[in-house]
């Protein structure tokens, strides 16, 4: 099985349904480790509760940016994962993390990337007059929910929605793709090359990424 680590900084409700998906027999991977920016992050109490591993890293604890990322590099060093899964981790990785992760980082955003990277995601959806919202899974390159697609979920916007409403209907399907996502990664059917999504086998693969 692949090793994956989770980095959180919320609830976790991704990170839970990749635990989920992990604990079937037949998965191609496994959690060795939950990190967070944010110790009182619910999600390390929740992935500590299903026995996985827990490191919190409060930003404040270190000088610098520089120094911050340095201990997680060491942890990551330490635990050696095969993949990093940002899940609800909302905090930016410098160039020089994530060149050393280079292909092995994916991200979850809740929007249909390329539009509406950063924050406050589902409010422009909902200002910009979007009928459809959604997710996407990613590999992490060094811009912001930039990267290579791997998957990405739709759903509707309906008459009324507010932001909070549209993030629930979005957040129930985030829950479906991103489990999928890792499975497909680490069973070997994505990687990252020259800057694209390869999917073997699918004859679409060299123009799309
Ligand atoms: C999720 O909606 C995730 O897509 C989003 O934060 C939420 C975390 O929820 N991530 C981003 O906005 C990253 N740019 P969770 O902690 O319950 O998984």
């Amino acid at each position: 099985k692949k090793r994956i680590a989770v980095f959180i900084s919320g609830s976790g409700s991704n990170m839970l349904k990749l635990a989920d998906a992990c604990e079937a027999p037949a998965f191609p991977a496994e959690i060795v480790a939950v990190m967070s920016d944010k110790p009182e992050a619910t999600g390390l109490t929740k992935a500590a509760a299903r026995g996985i591993k827990t490191l919190s890293f409060p930003r404040k604890a270190y000088e610098s940016k520089q120094d911050h990322e340095a201990a997680m590099l060491d942890a990551l060093a330490e635990i050696q994962p095969d993949f990093i899964c940002l899940a609800g981790f909302m905090r930016l990785l410098s160039g020089d993390f994530i060149r050393a992760w280079e292909g092995r980082i994916i991200n979850i955003h809740p929007s249909l990337l390329p539009l509406f990277p950063g924050l406050n995601t589902h409010q422009r959806a909902i200002i910009a007059g979007m009928k459809v919202a959604g997710c996407t899974v990613h590999f992490v390159t060094e811009g912001m929910d930039e990267g290579p697609v791997i998957g990405q979920a739709v759903v509707p916007v309906l008459p009324g929605d507010d932001a909070d409403a549209l993030a629930t209907r979005i957040l129930t399907v985030e829950h479906q793709l991103y489990p999928a996502a890792l499975e497909r990664l680490a069973a070997g059917n994505v990687w990252m090359e020259n800057g694209k999504a390869v999917f073997p086998g699918d004859a679409t693969s060299k123009t799309t990424g």
